[in-house]
């Protein structure tokens, strides 16, 4: 740059030179309309309208002329500046306008593409607690023990002391297997598995034995004719009430969480004498809370039933019942699935739906 012109000599500064001025623009002009990319425009309009361009450089030796100069010279620059930006910013324009239709392009979705990702699908809940309850039990010593869904009429009433005349054996409950007296019945209970086990071994007897039962009930909110049951059955010499008692402890202790206990309430089975009720401690508000909406504010939710064998029932299997005694529970899988889990409707267990499965998890 030239310093100050003190003696108004009216020299023209080599930058200010008309000539150089217009082909610093026409070769801004060139670069600006050869640049393809934001970023190219980005760089080259630095180099043509930065501080040290050439116009820019032009600009700064405005000051350096005599004053009768600087009006014509400083209009020069001027225009060729404004020129150059005009140009600039006309191409970024252009420029941008390429690349949002580029993008428009690009990222486009075909919202009418038949998506074929598979999903994972989900374990059904029945069956995931249903291993859970075996895993549990095979962990205290017990074995797994299965029977047959079509079940003979005297393994699921008779040898378990339900006489003909037992409430339990009329229509409204039972789904008979035609012809009639054909003797066989969808079993109403796993029970009738106690009896074949007891046929089938001597004690000491461990055994869960988990299944899907039958009843004649219409599918609704609350009941549905096809569920599941697991049955416990302990045979041996010197099996007391407290066995039974214990032994449901440390299975809902497990299965509901560490803390919950049970309670056993006085009932009638006619396989099991004495018998009752298994109430679990609620797991919600474990008694204190009188407006509990899971436990209705009892603090305990009824789980099944049990007792001690019913002597009838060791005969009929062929144990000796003077020197072997046992215990016996049997629990509703779908009851406990609803309370556990707040499901309230048995139309969500049964129809299978991915959905209401895959809420319960991926566990294998
Ligand atoms: N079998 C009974 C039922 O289905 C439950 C039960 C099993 C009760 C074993 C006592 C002992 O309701």
């Amino acid at each position: 740059m030239s310093g100050p012109n003190k003696n108004y000599d009216p020299v023209e500064v080599a930058a200010l030179d008309p000539e150089a001025i217009d082909q610093a623009v026409a070769s801004a002009l060139a670069a600006a309309s050869a640049a393809t990319t934001l970023d190219e425009l980005k760089a080259l309009r630095a180099a043509h309208q930065g501080d040290r361009s050439p116009l820019a450089l032009a600009n700064r030796e405005i000051g350096a002329l005599p004053p009768s100069a600087k009006a014509e010279a400083g209009k020069r620059v001027g225009q060729a500046r404004g020129r150059v930006g005009q140009a600039f910013t006309a191409r970024q324009a252009e420029l941008e306008a390429e690349r949002d239709e580029r993008i428009l392009v690009e990222e486009t979705l075909d919202l009418t593409v038949v998506d074929d990702a598979r999903p994972i699908g989900a374990r059904h809940p029945i069956s995931l607690i249903t291993e859970r309850v075996e895993d549990i039990f095979v962990a205290m010593g017990w074995e797994i023990a299965e029977g047959p869904e079509v079940e003979a009429e005297w393994l699921n009433f008779d040898a378990l002391n339900l006489g003909p005349d037992h409430p339990a054996r009329q229509m409204q409950d039972t789904l008979f297997v035609a012809p009639e007296g054909s003797g066989l019945v969808l079993r109403t209970h796993t029970s009738p598995v106690q009896v074949r086990t007891m046929l089938d071994r001597e004690p000491p007897i461990y055994v869960l034995c988990p299944g899907k039962v039958f009843r004649s009930d219409p599918l609704d909110a609350t009941h549905t004719p096809v569920f599941h049951q697991f049955e416990g059955l302990v045979v041996d010499e010197g099996i007391t009430m407290a066995h039974l008692k214990g032994s449901l402890d440390a299975f809902v202790a497990r299965l509901f969480g560490e803390g919950t206990v049970t309670r056993l309430r006085p009932s009638y089975f006619p396989f099991t004498e004495p018998s009752a009720e298994i109430d679990v401690r609620c797991w919600i508000c474990s008694g204190e809370d009188d407006n509990c909406r899971t436990c209705g504010g009892t603090g305990w939710i009824e789980v099944g039933g049990s007792g001690m064998v019913n002597r009838r029932v060791l005969s009929a299997a062929g144990i000796d019942p003077d020197r072997y005694t046992g215990f016996a529970f049997g629990l509703g899988i779908e009851r406990s699935l609803m309370l556990r889990h707040g499901v309230a409707d048995m139309h969500d267990i049964v129809e299978g739906d991915v959905r209401f499965s895959a809420q319960f998890g991926m566990e294998i």
